[in-house]
């Protein structure tokens, strides 16, 4: 044992004991009067001593500590919360955490242990979470570990070198979780029906570096899951295969993909696990690569008329190589007439073409974030009959440049209530604009406008142009409920006779001096007000009505 070197603590304050004869840094842990202890990074290498029925939550996160004995955590019996990630820990006594009959969270995530005893988990019938990440065994043992465990609702096991088999056992006893991620990017074992005991999981998510014992797992759990995940995953020789599949109660809703990698071949079979879902589905697209052009010419109607199902469909940071070579998928247009919503994001897009976007006749939402539509692209993707019912569309961070010919193309869109076309570079505003007939919200912020004209349709309900270059606001807008208008030049308040319906204004960092008690009861149905970060000379008029604001609690969420 190493020399005496435990600190003292006392629940409620942080006493360290002089560090007489220790040479080790200090290890104090700081707790509050809660209970909750904080020893996260102190380079302990054991537990501290004198843990007692008074802490509720440990944290000891990112030390040295190497092993777990039976004495360690024995008074701890009101311990909720135990963190011991990223230690050194290679050995956990049998009886380790015998008394953490209340313990809901525990965390051995990246420690050294190369095998678990289903013992450590018996008598901690209230836990919740359990991470069990990253440390070096290779199989989940040989008793079933989570079977004394009947309100686990977040499970993570695995690791990405030895972690190689999943056995029949391994979940057994589990009924109900709300996320399982498994880390078995070396997958060669999967014995079948391992995964279907537990008869409902939210969220399962998969890291699998390749596909080959995905349809053995797919089946399993395709009346029991809702949303599949799978991470890091080489999609690109995948190849579907009816013949093991023989359920028809699925309850998969949801689909993500991350980090994955798909051609133009393996597209098509991926698009077959859709055939599998209940319902509208919901498709997301994160980090992956597409190492193709989009030719799906060799698609079938029948094999993928279940892409026909997809109501949601996000796409973001999508890496095409080829992208100048892009097709223009014409051959699935006919498939999309049930989307909703749509996004894709920071992937290059430059044009939704004509007559796609006529085909999208259930779209309400479509989110182009950070592409590279301009007003040329945008006047072909945005047609006559192009998207009949988008309410929403942001093209936030392109490339377009005149507000004049934006809205101009946006005419086309009867429905379009919502536009967000912050963070593109306009500089400049004409005198007037048309806009759709039915705009309540426009979102002008960080787009280097100088000044306000008339462009600004009066519709309006909802306005942001903060951070922008304005020195003044002089516009009416009889319908405006909300508007932003931080970090600008604005010296005075914006008169309220112009804005008689204002609720909420976030005026925060410009260049105010002061006002006036009457100026802001002027503003007769103002409920908030930000206006932080100003540069208020406190006169004794303006502290006092400040102050009385508070005090006769004006029903003025005020914030200075
Ligand atoms: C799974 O459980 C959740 C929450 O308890 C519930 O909403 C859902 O309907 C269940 N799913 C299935 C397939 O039983
Ligand atoms: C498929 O379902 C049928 C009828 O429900 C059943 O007889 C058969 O054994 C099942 N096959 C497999 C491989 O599960
Ligand atoms: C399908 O699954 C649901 C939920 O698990 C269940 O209530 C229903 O009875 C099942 N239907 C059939 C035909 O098996
Ligand atoms: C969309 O706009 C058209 C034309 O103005 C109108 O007939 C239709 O009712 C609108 N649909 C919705 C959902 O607002
Ligand atoms: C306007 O867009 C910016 C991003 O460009 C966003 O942070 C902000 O919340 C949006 N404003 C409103 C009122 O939704």
């Amino acid at each position: 044992m190493p020399p005496a070197l435990w600190t003292v603590w006392v629940l409620g304050s942080v006493i360290s004991l002089p560090k007489e004869g220790a040479s080790d840094q200090a290890s104090s842990l700081s707790c509050d009067p809660t209970g909750v202890c904080d020893g996260r990074s102190r380079s302990l290498n054991s537990i501290p001593s004198g843990l007692t029925a008074a802490v509720k939550s440990l944290d000891l996160s990112s030390n040295e500590i190497t092993y777990v004995s039976n004495s360690d955590l024995r008074r701890c019996v009101n311990l909720r919360t135990l963190r011991l990630g990223a230690n050194e820990i290679h050995t956990v006594e049998e009886d380790s955490f015998f008394s953490l009959r209340s313990l809901e969270y525990l965390d051995l995530s990246y420690n050294r242990l190369s095998y678990f005893s289903s013992s450590w988990f018996r008598s901690l019938s209230a836990l919740k979470f359990l991470n069990l990440l990253g440390n070096l065994y290779k199989t989940l043992g040989e008793r079933s570990l989570f079977s004394h465990l009947p309100n686990l609702r977040i499970l993570k096991v695995g690791n990405s070198n030895s972690f190689t088999e999943i056995q029949e056992k391994d979940f057994a006893g589990l009924t109900l979780l709300e996320k399982l991620e498994i880390n078995v990017p070396n997958l060669q074992a999967y014995a079948p029906k391992s995964l279907k005991s537990i008869q409902n999981i939210s969220h399962l998510i998969l890291h699998l570096k390749q596909p080959v014992l995905l349809l053995e797992i797919f089946v399993d759990i395709l009346s029991s899951l809702e949303h599949l995940e799978l991470r890091d995953t080489d999609l690109n020789t995948f190849h579907f295969s009816e013949v093991s599949i023989n359920e028809t109660n699925t309850s998969i809703k949801k689909f993500t993909f991350r980090n994955v990698q798909i051609t133009d071949e393996s597209f098509p079979e991926v698009v077959k696990l859709f055939n599998y879902v209940s319902g509208g589905l919901e498709v997301e697209f994160d980090d992956c690569t597409h190492d193709g052009v989009g030719d799906f010419r060799t698609l079938t109607l029948e094999t993928i008329k279940h892409l026909g199902d997809v109501e949601t469909l996000t796409i973001r940071k999508l890496h095409i190589p080829q992208f100048f070579l892009f097709h223009d998928l014409s051959n699935i247009y006919s498939l999309t007439g049930k989307v909703k919503r749509i996004t894709i994001e920071n992937s290059k897009v430059f044009l939704v073409p004509c007559l796609l976007s006529q085909h999208l006749k259930s779209l309400e939402y479509l989110d182009l974030s950070e592409n590279l539509m301009s007003e040329e692209t945008l006047k072909n993707s945005a047609c006559e009959h192009a998207w009949p019912l988008l309410k929403t569309l942001v093209l936030r961070q392109n490339r377009l440049k005149s507000l004049e010919k934006t809205g101009e193309i946006l005419l086309t869109l009867k429905n379009l209530t919502n536009l967000d076309i912050s963070k593109n570079n306009f500089h400049s505003m004409p005198e007037t604009c048309q806009w759709p007939g039915k705009m309540k919200y426009l979102n002008l912020s960080s787009t280097r406008i100088q000044s306000l004209t008339r462009c600004i349709p009066q519709t309006l309900e909802i306005l942001d142009i903060s951070n922008n270059d304005l020195d003044s606001f002089s516009l009416i807008l009889p319908k405006l409920k909300e508007l932003y208008i931080s970090r600008n030049k604005l010296k005075t308040l914006p008169d309220a006779s112009f804005l008689p319906v204002l609720l909420v204004m976030r005026i925060s960092r410009n260049i105010i001096n002061t006002f006036s008690k009457e100026q802001l009861d002027s503003f007769q149905k103002l409920k908030t007000l930000e206006a932080g970060g100003n540069s208020f000379i406190c006169s004794c008029d303006f502290l006092s009505f400040t102050q009385g604001l508070e005090k006769h609690g004006s029903g003025l969420f005020f914030i200075l």
